[in-house]
Order: structure tokens, then sequence, then C-alpha cells
């Protein structure tokens, strides 16, 4: 089939690149001319596994195009994706008004029955605006044919967005028209293999379960952060609830990892929107306030840790930060916990010796040259001199390291751990001071036994 999709972000680009791979005719429409003319020359503006090769192949064969120019992209697709940005606006709203300019400019240009999607995360209600934006430039020419608007929301996570994209667990579209649902149906058949992945509703319905999925992930993680300081006080293990609870299928094992909150693209937005939506019809959204709120404060934990740790004086330390990103296998920084640490650390008089395995670039973009960063080549020299190790994302390359090159690199062997990688029994033998979320502060054993320090004697301690 052909496709037009109009946004290369994330969404938009990933998108693109699934629709292609499976055979059909894609053009891709920005107005960003350098990200088009980069794209055309093979370059992927964000890090994502596997995404280079499919698109590079792709573009190749001819079956994925790139092009600054809206009305290459109206003439070309049956189906017309809408996959550019909502930001938030100043009170938090999702900012729709790339959507409708998209709107616009399809309507302006369509001269022919089309069937657009919306497949930006957008507030209820928007499909309709849309559709009316679309209508009123269709009208002003003197047109008699109008536009079908559907909504499709993507729930791809970045670090597996392609995959997430190829074997999608859902499909939803919203629509009540049946013509627009078969056309939708044969788009998707490709990825509506082994059992039905499509779910049919309409349209406000699937434009709500894109926030209301999102709010449920946000909410689970902020609960756990909750338990998980609740665990602290109360001298509990964090780790041991969540297998705890886990096991019950009820609640299951995914999203309850207590940690230093959540960050990215997604989750602190459209938390954030549909507490605005909510108030928008006179509604208090009290649980997602709590959500958004809790997860503010969890921000701030792994720098309450040190600043206890250090008595309150951090002027003149130096900080080993391992990761950057706001999870692993990305390198994106947006609302990432590690950006609110860097900050308050630096606020406080602190040096930060960073390293991630794909943020540097983008950490280097955002925060430039200052005398109180230091961007480090691997993870091993950001520890150099450092007064203490503090861990920000989990990614891979941090579970495993050599402790006898901690012990030796840092000033004094202190982890402060915000995603729970190591045994605290472990670390407390090795001699370190480590303080991970929800579980009980470890001291160093100064003359180990390796494994026979026992839980009980951690608890002790
Ligand atoms: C999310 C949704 O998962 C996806 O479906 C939607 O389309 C976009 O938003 P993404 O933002 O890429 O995807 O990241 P995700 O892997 O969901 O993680 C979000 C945040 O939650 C991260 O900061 C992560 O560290 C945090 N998290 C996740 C936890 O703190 N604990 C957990 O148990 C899981």
């Amino acid at each position: 089939m052909k496709v037009t999709v109009f946004g290369v972000g994330y969404v938009g680009l990933v998108q693109a690149a699934a629709l292609a791979e499976v055979g059909h005719h894609v053009v891709c429409v920005d107005i960003d001319k350098t990200k088009v003319t980069r794209l055309n020359d093979g370059y992927i503006p964000i890090y994502e596994p596997g995404l280079e090769n499919v698109v590079r192949d792709n573009h190749r064969s001819g079956r994925l195009v790139f092009s600054d120019e809206p009305s290459v992209g109206v003439a070309h697709g049956e189906v017309q994706f809408i996959a550019v940005g909502t930001p938030p606006d100043e009170s938090g709203a999702a900012d729709t008004r790339h959507v409708l300019s998209v709107a616009s400019t399809i309507g302006a240009l369509l001269d022919r029955p089309a069937l657009v999607v919306n497949k930006s995360t957008v507030p209820v209600g928007t499909a309709d605006r849309v559709a009316q934006c679309i209508d009123a430039e269709l009208k002003s020419r003197g047109e008699r044919f109008a536009a079908t608007v559907i909504s499709n929301p993507e729930f791809l996570k970045e670090g597996s967005a392609l995959t997430d994209c190829m074997k999608p667990d859902r499909i939803i579209i919203g629509t009540d028209d049946a013509a627009a649902e078969a056309t939708m149906r044969e788009l998707y058949a490709p990825f509506n293999r082994n059992h039905e992945k499509i779910i049919v509703m309409d349209v406000r319905s699937a434009e709500l379960t894109k926030y209301a999925a999102n709010c449920m992930l946000a909410t689970k993680i902020s609960f756990m952060n909750e338990i998980a300081n609740l665990a602290e006080k109360l001298g509990a293990d964090v780790e041991a609830v969540r297998l705890g609870i886990g096991s019950d299928p009820r609640i299951g094992y995914h999203f309850i990892y207590p940690g230093v909150g959540y960050g990215g693209s997604c989750f602190p937005k459209d938390v954030r929107a549909l507490i605005s939506t909510a108030k928008s019809v006179g509604f208090d959204a009290d649980v997602l306030k709590a959500v958004e709120h809790r997860n503010n404060c969890q921000k701030n934990t792994l720098f309450s840790k040190i600043s206890n740790h250090f008595n309150g004086d951090l002027k003149g330390k130096t900080f080993a930060l391992w990761g950057l990103a706001f999870k692993p296998n990305t390198d994106d920084m947006r609302e990432a916990p590690a950006k609110v640490l860097m900050e308050a650390l630096w606020q406080a008089g602190a040096r930060v010796q960073a390293y991630d395995p794909e943020a540097m670039n983008e950490a280097q973009r955002i925060y430039g040259a200052r005398d109180d960063l230091q961007l480090c080549g691997t993870k091993e020299s950001a520890l150099n001199g450092a007064d203490a190790l503090v861990i920000a994302t989990e990614w891979q390359a941090f579970r495993a390291p050599d402790f006898d090159v901690l012990q030796e690199a840092l000033t004094e062997p202190v982890i402060i751990d915000g995603r729970n990688l190591y045994d605290p029994v472990k670390l407390a033998g090795l001699g370190f001071d480590y303080y991970s979320v929800g579980r009980a502060h470890a001291s160093p054993v100064r003359q180990p036994v390796l494994g026979l320090v026992s839980r009980g004697q951690m608890a002790a301690i």
C-alpha cells in the first residue's frame, strides 16, 4: 500500500521503517529540511537498535522516501499518518499545534478522499479537531469530498522501538468507519500474525487508551517507589517485596522496579497532560497528581542519599556518575533523573565525572563545556579520584564491574546506586559503603570472608 508519514521524529521514523520493511511504499515528510537531507544521506538522527539498517535498506530499495515537500506526501498516500510531536505547553497540556498544522496542510493539498491516521499522542477529542481543520480547508477550496480521521496510537518503547513496532502486542484502531477499519486491517496484516492483535474501538476511547496505558505504568512505578521509600524506613527489603507481590499474576513482575523515578519523553508528559485534560472537564485526577508528585520527589533520592552520607558538605567533592540516559539502550536524556542529580550536585558545589554508553553527545549538547562536568570516555576513567560512584541508569555494562578497580580508583569506597544493581551483602563484604533504593544501607565489613555474611548480619549492620 502507499503510505505517507508526516513527522520523522521517534514515532514517525520507526513506524515508517516498519511499514516499508513489510513491503509498503512509504513517503516521510518533515518540514525540517536539514533532517530530511541528512536522512537522505543515510544519517539516522536517533540511536535506536536495528533502525539504521532497516532505514538504509528500505531507502536504497526505494520503499522509504524522505521529502520536505508536503505536496509529495499528500499526493502519495492512501493512508496519511500524522506523527508529529505534541510537546507540553506551559500548563502541562499537550500542545496539538503541530498536529493541527499538518491537518490544515493535508486539507489544503488533498484532491481526493483520504484516510488520515493520528499516530501522535493527542488529547481526547483531537481527531475531531483534525477532521474540522481538514474540512475547513477542503470547503474553502470548494471540494465536495471529505477525509476520514481515525486514531491509531503507538506503544513503542525507546530502545526496543523497532521490535515493538514489528511485533506489537496490540494494534488499537479508533474508528466507527467500516471502510477505514478495513484499510487499516489490510495495512497491518503483516504485523497481525499468530493471534489477533487488532482492537477496534471508537476514536475517543482509542485516544484515551494511549494515555491510560502510560499513566497506569507510571502509577505502578510511583507506587513501587513509594513502597521502596517506606521499606527503607521500616527496615524491609523492597527487592524481596517486589518478588513477593510480582508473583501474583494480577500484579505481575513488569514495571515494579523501584528506582530514581521515571523519565523519558512519554510518562512525565503524558501524566501531566491527562491531569490537564481531566481539569479541562472539571475533574480532579487525584491519583495522577500523586503519581507525578512521587516521581518528582523520587528524582531527588540520589542527591539526598549523597548529601546524607557526606553530612551535607558537597562543596569541592567529585562524583563519578554512571548513566545519563533516562533508561538503558537509548541516548535520550529527556526528563532523565541524572539531569536532576547533576544539577543539584553543581548547585551544592560538587563536580561530576560522567559516563554513559550512548548519551555522551547528548550530554555535551545539553550542557556544553563547563568546569564542573567532565564527560569521560570509559566507565573506569569516570572513577578516577572521585569521592563516590553514583549510578543513575541500569546499563548492562554497569552490572558486573571489577570492584577492585572501583576501590582503587575511588578516594573512598562509596557507591550510591539508584537502580539496585548489586547485592548489599556482597558489597559490604568487599568493604563498600553501599546505598541503594528501598534496601538497608550496607556498611563496610572490614575483614570479610566472602559469602559468609548473612542477610541476618546485614540487617544488623
Ligand atoms: C513508554 C511506554 O513504555 C511506551 O509504551 C510508550 O509508547 C512510550 O512511553 P519509554 O518512555 O520508551 O516507553 O520507556 P519505558 O521503558 O517504558 O520506561 C519509562 C521510564 O520508567 C524509565 O525512566 C524507566 O527507568 C522507568 N521505569 C520503568 C522504572 O523506574 N521502573 C520500572 O519498573 C520500569
